[in-house]
C-alpha cells in the first residue's frame, strides 16, 4: 500500500537515536486502564502518559527540541553530535543563534528548553489566553516572552513578522507555504513516543482504534503516519478529536480543504486552541484518518476526573486539560450507540490513546478536578 508521506521511517528513525542520546531520556509509562475500559464496553485502553516527558509535562519535549536541535546541527555543519553540543563544544556560535516560536505553552517550552539544552537563544511569543503559570513555566528556560494580545494564529503571524526582520530562525510545529523542513523535524521528533508505545504493547497486540487530539495537527499527523508505516494495511482507525471551540479540522473534513475558524477560540483545552490547521499535516490526515469529532470543554474535564479516581481499580492518572482530548472523545462515543456503530467501537476493540500532558498547569487542575496533582498521584 502506498506510503503515508510527509513523514518517513527514516526520519523517525533518526530523531529516535538522537533523542534517546538526551540526558534524562526515559520511556513513558503506558497505562492499561481495564476498568475503564470495561466500564465502556470495549476489551482495552491504552493511555500513553506523556506527564513525565523530559520534567516538562508534556509530549511537545520531543518535538520542538528535537526541531531546535536539527536546526543549530544544519547551521553548524559536518557531524556535529547530540554529546558536542550538550558538552558546550560549539557555544561561541550556537550562542549567537536565534531561535523563536508561537506557543498555547507546550511547545514553547520544548522550544526553550532544547535552546537552553544545546546552547542557543529563544525567544518566545504567548497569545493572551495563555495563563501566567503556563508563561512564567517557559520562562524559566531562559526565554525571552512576548505576549500578543489576540489569538494563537496572531501570535504565528507576529513571530514570523519578527524572525523575518532579525534573522531568526522559526522552530514552528505548523505549516506554511515554503515552510515546512522544521514542522516535519517536530513530527519526527513526537515518533519517539509511537515508537515507545507499541514496543511497550503485550506481544501480538493489534490496536484497532487511536482517538488522538488536534490542535494544528502535527501530534495527529505523526501518530497516523507512524502507524501507517508501522501497520500499512492493518494499522488502527484513527479517529481525530476537537474542542468544539477550535475545530479546524473538523470544519477542513467537512469542506473537504484546509478551513480556518476564527473568533476567540478560548476552550480550556489550551494547546489545542489553533484556528488553522497545519497543511502538511492535514495534508497526511486528509487521508490517513478514519473520522473527525468534537467534544465541548465539560468532557474534557470529565476525562481528566474520571482518570483521577481511578475506575474499577485502574491506577489513578494525571491528566491535563489538553492532554485528555482523545480520551474525552472515546468515552463521548462509547457512550453514544449511534456513534459507536458509526466508528465501528465494540467490545473487541483495542484503542491507544496519547495523554499527550500532565499538569502543565497545576493551578487550573486543582480547580477543575477538585484535587492537585499531587494528591492524586499519592492517592
Ligand atoms: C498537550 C497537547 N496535546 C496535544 C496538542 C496538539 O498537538 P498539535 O498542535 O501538533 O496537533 C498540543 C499542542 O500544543 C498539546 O499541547
Amino acid at each position: 500500500m502506498a506510503a503515508p508521506g510527509v513523514v518517513d521511517a527514516e526520519g523517525f528513525a533518526r530523531a529516535a537515536a538522537e533523542i534517546k542520546a538526551w540526558p534524562g531520556y526515559q520511556p513513558t509509562p503506558l497505562r492499561q486502564l481495564d476498568g475503564l475500559a470495561a466500564q465502556l464496553g470495549i476489551g482495552r485502553i491504552y493511555y500513553k502518559d506523556e506527564g513525565g516527558r523530559f520534567g516538562l509535562g508534556a509530549f511537545k519535549a520531543v518535538g520542538g527540541a528535537y526541531a531546535v536541535l536539527r536546526h543549530l546541527q544544519s547551521k553548524l555543519g559536518g557531524n556535529v553530535s547530540v554529546g558536542d553540543l550538550l558538552a558546550g563544544k560549539y557555544r561561541d556560535r550556537t550562542q549567537d543563534i536565534t531561535v523563536c516560536t508561537a506557543t498555547d505553552g507546550n511547545h514553547g517550552k520544548s522550544v526553550a528548553w532544547g535552546a537552553k539544552l544545546f546552547g542557543c537563544r529563544a525567544v518566545i511569543y504567548i497569545h493572551a489566553g495563555v495563563s501566567t503559570g503556563r508563561e512564567q513555566a517557559i520562562a524559566a528556560y531562559g526565554a525571552e516572552m512576548r505576549r500578543i494580545p489576540d489569538n494563537y494564529d496572531a501570535s504565528v503571524r507576529a513571530c514570523a513578522a519578527d524572525a523575518a526582520k532579525h534573522g531568526w530562525q522559526v522552530i514552528s510545529d505548523t505549516t506554511w507555504e515554503g515552510y515546512q523542513e522544521i514542522p516535519r523535524h517536530v513530527m519526527h521528533g513526537y515518533g519517539v513516543m509511537m515508537g515507545e508505545m507499541l514496543a511497550q504493547l503485550p506481544e501480538g497486540e493489534l490496536p484497532t482504534h487511536i482517538f488522538i487530539q488536534a490542535g494544528v495537527g502535527g501530534l495527529p499527523a505523526a501518530a497516523a503516519g507512524y502507524l501507517w508505516l508501522e501497520y500499512d494495511a492493518l494499522r488502527p482507525k484513527v479517529v481525530v478529536v476537537e474542542p468544539e471551540k477550535a475545530d479546524c479540522h473538523y470544519q477542513s473534513a467537512k469542506a473537504g480543504k484546509p478551513t480556518a475558524v476564527t473568533g476567540k477560540l478560548d476552550t480550556l483545552m489550551a494547546g489545542l486552541a489553533c484556528g488553522e490547521v497545519s497543511p502538511l499535516a492535514w495534508s497526511l490526515l486528509d487521508k490517513a484518518s478514519f473520522a473527525f469529532m468534537t467534544v465541548p470543554d465539560e468532557a474534557a474535564v470529565f476525562a481528566m476526573k474520571t482518570l483521577a479516581s481511578g475506575i474499577g481499580g485502574d491506577e489513578k492518572v494525571v491528566g491535563g486539560e489538553a492532554g485528555v482530548g482523545g480520551l474525552a472523545g472515546l468515552i463521548a462515543t462509547a457512550i453514544d450507540k449511534p456513534a459507536r456503530d458509526a466508528l465501528l467501537l465494540d467490545a473487541h476493540s483495542k484503542v491507544l490513546i496519547i495523554g499527550s500532558e500532565g499538569a502543565t498547569d497545576p493551578v487550573l487542575y486543582e480547580k477543575l478536578v477538585g484535587a492537585k496533582p499531587e494528591a492524586v498521584l499519592a492517592a
